[in-house]
């Protein structure tokens, strides 16, 4: 791994040599009691992270496989998929693309959704579902899920599916006293683990919706999610190896203590923002809407963004981003998620001082 460019990138980010190790592990079936305790140990740790009583569900698929499959399972009227994103305005996309009457609420990339607006649309009555990315990735926008999620009470016909890829583990998100039908987050972001997996967590009353739809289709049902969650076991074979990954992952998480994970996230978050102002750069995101787990700046200053990231992948052998989709070389996005210290932010951003003060050394 000598030659290996260390991933700041807002995910996939940087996987640990335990959890390379973890993944290691001799196969077992899928359908044998040793995968049965694999999940069931994991189940309750899961849990207590989704602030759930409901299953946490293990998908073999990247968060767009869950995030598709709660179109197909929860939307019978009309869904309004909120777009502030990449990420959020591709959500409108493949609503449409399952066939479902869908409506978008889009606000300006680095704009946050706020919760008066899913209010007044939700007035209408139309809407049965709707979509929100709680941190937009490629923004680095944090929308108020909170606020949101108290407005969605007053609509309690309407379910509420949010994605928390790259929030998921970064701050507290209380999924039952939020009121959310379906959560959902991937691997390879906040985690650090390998992309390919998928968790999950459906309400009663998503379940239901479900129950009432007849195209669902199998790999993302989430009523064989349910069926075969009763026996410990997953509807399909499973990546076994993500899940000996996962499993090494909350023995992490658990031992740092989830309150301390967060406060880790928080001041990292904080270094970076400290860097981006000493620089005089700007954010892309206004204040109180900023991600805790990555920081996407503004190119004010019009440096050159491709030059920066070469010097800092040839010179220290590190990546950033240079920005997503139509905001490339506007922004750069810099993460602090996953297994990141105060030691190697720090170093990061003396790295990228060195690279911005010495362009040609
Ligand atoms: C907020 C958010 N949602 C969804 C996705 C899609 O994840 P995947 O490509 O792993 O399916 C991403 C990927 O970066 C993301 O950042």
């Amino acid at each position: 791994m000598s030659d290996h460019i260390k991933l700041f990138i807002p995910g996939p980010v940087e996987v640990s040599e335990k959890t390379y190790a973890a993944m290691c592990r001799p196969m077992i079936g899928h359908r044998s009691k040793d995968f049965q305790a694999l999940y069931a140990g994991i189940q309750p740790r899961l849990q207590s992270l989704f602030e759930t009583k409901q299953p946490v569900f293990i998908s073999t698929s990247s968060a767009w496989g869950v995030m598709e499959g709660a179109i197909r399972n929860l939307v019978k009227k009309k869904v309004l998929n909120c777009m502030c994103g990449a990420f959020s305005d591709k959500w409108f996309d493949v609503s449409k693309r399952c066939g479902k009457a869908a409506e978008a609420l889009e606000v300006p990339w680095g704009s946050p959704i706020m919760a008066g607006q899913i209010e007044e649309k939700l007035a209408t009555g139309e809407f049965d579902t709707v979509t929100l990315i709680h941190n937009e990735t490629s923004t680095g926008v944090l929308s108020p899920l909170a606020e949101i999620a108290a407005v969605m009470r007053k609509f309690p016909d309407v379910l509420l599916i949010v994605d928390t890829v790259s929030s998921f583990s970064v701050l507290p998100i209380a999924m039952d006293a939020l009121g959310i039908d379906v959560l959902l987050t991937g691997s390879q972001k906040a985690l650090a683990l390998p992309p390919g997996m998928a968790l999950f967590a459906v309400s009663e009353r998503a379940f239901a919706r479900a129950a009432e739809l007849p195209d669902r289709g199998y790999y993302f049902d989430f009523l064989e999610f349910k069926k075969n969650q009763e026996s410990d076991m997953t509807p399909s074979t499973p990546t076994i190896s993500l899940i000996y990954a996962l499993e090494s992952k909350l023995d992490d998480i658990f031992s740092e203590g989830i309150a301390a994970r967060h406060a880790r996230h928080e001041r990292l978050n904080n270094l970076v923002h400290a860097w981006v102002k000493r620089r005089g750069f700007d954010f892309f995101a206004p204040e109180g809407f900023r991600s805790k787990s990555l920081t996407c700046v503004a190119n004010n200053l019009e440096i050159s963004v491709e030059t920066l990231i070469k010097t800092l992948k040839q010179r220290h052998r590190c990546v950033i981003d240079g920005g997503y989709g139509k905001i490339k070389g506007k922004t750069f996005r810099i993460s602090n998620m996953g297994d990141e210290t105060d030691e190697t932010i720090t170093t990061l951003l003396a790295q990228l001082d060195d690279c911005l003060d010495h362009p040609a050394a």
